[in-house]
C-alpha cells in the first residue's frame, strides 16, 4: 500500500519551491493533495502537473493571512475529500531591509504571512481533523533563521522564531486529540526565495567564497527542495509516531558553527 493512499494534504505555498517538492512526493505517494496559494496561474499549473502524475489533485487560492481564506481554504479541503490528515505550513516571503528604515506595514505583513498564517491555518485544519475524529499531523516551515540572526531581516528571523514556539505550544495543546506538529528548519536551499532583488544569493561570490569555499557550511553545497520535501514527508508519516514539537534543522550543518 502506497505510504500516504488515501490522506488528503494540505500544502500552504504549495506551487513552488520546497512546497512542490513536497506536493510531488505526496501526490506520488498517494496523497490527495491541496495547494494554497495566492498566485491562481502557478497553483493550477502545479495543480495540472500533479493531475499529470495521476490522482486528485486540487488548488484554491487563499491569502493565509486572511482568515476568511483559510476558512474557505480549509472547508474545501474538507470537502475535497471528507477529511484533512496533514498540514504543510509552508508559506513565506522574505525581503532585505535595515530595522530603522523598515516601515511598521512591512514588518507586519512578514509577521502576518509567516506567524499569523500559520497559526490560521493550525486552527482551522485542527478543527476539521478534530470535528471529523481523524487525528493528523501538522508541518511548519520554519528556517535557521527562527534561532540565529541573519543581518537585514529581523522582520523574517522573528516571525520564524515565532512560528517555532507555535509549533512547540500547538504540539502540546494538540496532542491530546491525537495531533502531531513539527517543524523543519532549513538553511539555503535552491528555490525562488533565494532571488532577491533580482540576484540569485546562491550565485553570488560572496555566498561562493565564504558558505562554500571556506566550508562555512559543512557540506559545502546549498540543499535542494527535494531534500527538505523528503523530512516534511517523515514528520507526517507514522515512521516519526514519537516525536512531537520538534524543528529538525536541514542547513549542511550551517547553524552548527560560529
Ligand atoms: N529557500 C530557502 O533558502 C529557505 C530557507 C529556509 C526556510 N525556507 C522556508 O521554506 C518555505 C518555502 O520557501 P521556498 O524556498 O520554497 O520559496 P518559495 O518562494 O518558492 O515559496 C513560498 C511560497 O509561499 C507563497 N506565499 C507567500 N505569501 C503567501 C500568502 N500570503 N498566502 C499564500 N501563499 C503565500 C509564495 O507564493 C510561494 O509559493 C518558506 O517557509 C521559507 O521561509 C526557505
Amino acid at each position: 500500500m502506497e505510504r500516504f493512499a488515501g490522506k488528503t494534504v494540505v500544502i500552504t505555498g504549495g506551487a513552488t519551491g520546497i512546497g512542490f517538492a513536497a506536493a510531488q512526493l505526496f501526490a506520488s505517494s498517494g496523497a490527495h493533495v491541496v495547494l494554497a496559494g495566492r498566485n491562481s496561474a502557478n497553483g493550477e499549473a502545479a495543480q495540472q502537473a500533479l493531475r499529470e502524475k495521476g490522482g486528485e489533485h486540487l488548488f484554491v487560492q487563499a491569502d493565509v493571512s486572511k482568515e476568511e481564506d483559510v476558512k474557505r481554504l480549509m472547508q474545501q479541503a474538507a470537502a475535497h475529500n471528507g477529511r484533512i490528515d496533514i498540514l504543510v505550513n509552508n508559506a513565506a516571503m522574505f525581503y532585505e531591509s535595515d530595522f530603522l528604515t523598515e516601515t511598521s506595514e512591512q514588518w507586519r505583513r512578514v509577521f502576518n504571512v509567516i506567524a499569523d498564517g500559520a497559526y490560521l491555518c493550525t486552527k482551522y485544519a485542527a478543527e476539521v481533523m478534530v470535528a471529523n475524529g481523524h487525528p493528523g499531523a501538522i508541518v511548519n516551515i520554519s528556517s535557521i533563521n527562527g534561532y540565529r540572526a541573519l543581518n537585514k531581516s529581523s522582520h523574517y528571523n522573528a516571525a520564524k522564531g515565532a512560528l517555532d514556539q507555535l509549533t512547540r505550544c500547538t504540539a502540546l495543546e494538540l496532542a491530546p486529540y491525537g495531533i502531531r506538529v513539527n517543524g523543519v528548519a532549513p538553511g539555503f536551499i535552491d528555490t525562488g526565495l533565494s532571488v532577491i532583488g533580482g540576484v540569485n544569493e546562491l550565485e553570488t561570490e560572496d555566498f561562493l567564497h565564504y558558505y562554500i569555499g571556506q566550508r562555512k557550511i559543512p557540506l559545502a553545497r546549498a540543499g535542494l527542495p527535494q531534500e527538505i520535501a523528503t523530512i516534511i514527508a517523515f514528520l507526517a508519516s507514522e515512521e516519526s509516531s514519537y516525536i512531537q514539537g520538534a524543528t529538525i534543522p536541514a542547513d549542511g550543518g550551517l547553524s552548527i558553527t560560529f
